[in-house]
């Protein structure tokens, strides 16, 4: 079963719910994330947990942790999780996280990878998803596809053209996770 970390729009928590995979639970860091709302109207449990609520990240992500556990996740993904994990949510999960990135890493780490592709006059960029470590958008690679950059591209058109790839290979990912077909030696 999947648990879903979102902060914002939540069209990859979309694929994935249109994918049919069991998505069990989706928590946010934002109690304002569209993507919560998509979740209650897919009729799946969803709770936000914005870090000023709690005495440290590494409360909140214990509190995290623990609520996916009980709700009988195995596998979380990061669809558009905009905070980094800290080491008591690694612990609980090693091996168990999946994030989606919009770039061909190790090109373009961080919160403005689209953006800053663009700035850098990449001609081709495109989408990776990988298994996370303690790192900003390292962890081992599983899929990357390229998307060309289009003159005249700017930050939307080019994220979107990057989005309908995450779309297809985000869940192929956690399919074949929960298929036991891909497993992550990732050191927590
Ligand atoms: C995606 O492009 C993902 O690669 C990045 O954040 C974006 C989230 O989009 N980490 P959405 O909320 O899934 O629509």
């Amino acid at each position: 079963m999947i648990g879903v970390l979102v902060s914002g729009k939540g069209s990859n928590l979309q694929a994935l719910l249109d994918a049919g995979l069991p998505v069990v639970a989706v928590a946010s860091n934002n109690t304002k994330a569209e993507a919560l709302d998509r979740a209650a109207r897919a009729g799946v449990e969803a709770a936000a947990f914005p870090a000023v609520e709690f005495a440290s990240r590494e409360r909140r992500d214990e509190e995290l942790a623990e609520w996916l556990a009980e709700r009988g996740v195995e596998l979380v993904v990061l669809a558009g999780y905009m905070q980094l994990l800290s080491a008591p949510f690694l612990e609980r999960f090693p091996g168990r996280i999946l994030n989606v990135h919009p770039s061909l890493l190790p090109a373009f780490p961080g919160a403005h990878a689209v953006e800053d592709a663009l700035a850098h006059g990449v001609k081709v960029t495109g989408a990776t998803v990988h298994f996370v470590d303690e790192g900003i958008d390292t962890g081992p690679i599983v899929f990357q596809e390229a998307v060309e950059v289009r003159e005249g591209d700017t930050a939307e058109t080019l994220h979107a053209r990057i989005q309908q790839v995450e779309h297809r290979l985000l869940p192929e990912a956690a399919r074949l996770f929960l298929d036991g077909k891909l497993t992550a030696a990732v050191s927590a």
